[in-house]
């Protein structure tokens, strides 16, 4: 089968868990060479994401990384660069969760939030388009927005705050580089079973999952899937997309379904 990202050089933030880990596999089986982006506290788990690409017989590294520190964003694409030449296709995918009613939240987590989520994504594509023009050869960048960047959603507020921004990143930006051959879209993935989810309560887990009509959790390698796609030349037409994986959740506002109601 044609790989439909031979001999592309990606990065991946956020890489050694959850959607990051399979995305960083799905683009490796598509034929990317993969950076595997993450802090340094999860470099064990970074490991295992480079392990898994190297015995399915790809190529990938990794290189420590704090998407919320400007100089690491930076070195980061220049250490892709000089391992690998180049860099084609860059994934900001790294995010993290608060949960809380909007007043309780304390202003060190609205700022943490803030910090990953959204300054993170910013800093990832401000030092990737500029490598993306100094290579004058184009790229794709696909952002990790969320369904709490499409709908608000209680007792998830900032991070839903965090995740609109996103959108509105990903979609400015696609206009300003269009015309440049580089390609900016985003993910927008309902409730995915990752790390992030099983952290969770029971309580907190079906609020997550209530609004999406499959009635159950999406996969890492569902979001992953898509993310290899819209990478791909494939994609060629997708300029500012929100690509929504939700499993029906932003559908219609009716969750309820008389047919999963056996009384009926
Ligand atoms: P996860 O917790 O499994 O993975 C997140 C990864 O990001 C971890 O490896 C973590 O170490 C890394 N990370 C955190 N802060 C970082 C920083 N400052 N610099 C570099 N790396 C950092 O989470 P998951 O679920 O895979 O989430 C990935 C993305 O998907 C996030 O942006 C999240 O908001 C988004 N998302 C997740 C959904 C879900 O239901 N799991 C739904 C919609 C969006």
């Amino acid at each position: 089968m044609t790989q439909t990202l031979h001999g592309r050089i990606a990065l991946v933030t956020g890489a050694a868990s959850g959607i990051g880990r399979a995305t960083a596999l799905t683009l490796a089986r598509e034929g990317a060479a993969v950076v595997v982006a993450d802090l340094e506290q999860a470099a064990e788990a970074a490991g295992q994401t480079v392990a898994a690409i190297t015995e399915a017989g790809g190529e990938a590294s990794y290189i420590p990384t704090d998407v919320t520190i400007a100089d690491s964003v930076r070195d980061l694409v220049d250490a892709t660069v000089a391992r690998y030449g180049r860099l084609d296709i860059a994934h900001n995918n790294a995010g993290i969760g608060s949960f809380g009613y909007t007043a309780d939240v304390s202003e060190e987590d609205f700022d943490r939030v803030v910090a990953v989520n959204l300054k993170g994504v910013w800093l990832g594509m401000k030092y990737e388009i500029l490598q993306f023009q100094r290579q004058d050869s184009g790229g794709v960048i696909v952002n990790t927005a969320s369904l709490g960047g499409i709908l608000g959603a209680s007792l998830v507020a900032p991070y839903v705050a965090t995740k609109h921004a996103v959108v509105g990143l990903t979609k400015s930006a696609a206009a300003e580089y269009a015309n440049q051959g580089i390609r900016i879209n985003a993910v927008a993935p309902g409730a995915i079973a990752s790390p992030m989810v099983e952290t969770l309560s029971e309580g907190e887990r079906s609020h997550l999952m209530a609004p999406h009509a499959l009635h159950r959790f999406g996969t890492p390698e569902e979001v992953a899937e898509a993310v290899a796609w819209l990478a791909s030349d494939k994609a060629s037409f997708a300029v500012g997309t929100i690509l929504s994986l939700d499993g029906g959740a932003t559908a219609t506002p009716y969750s309820w379904n008389p047919m999963s109601n056996p009384s009926r």
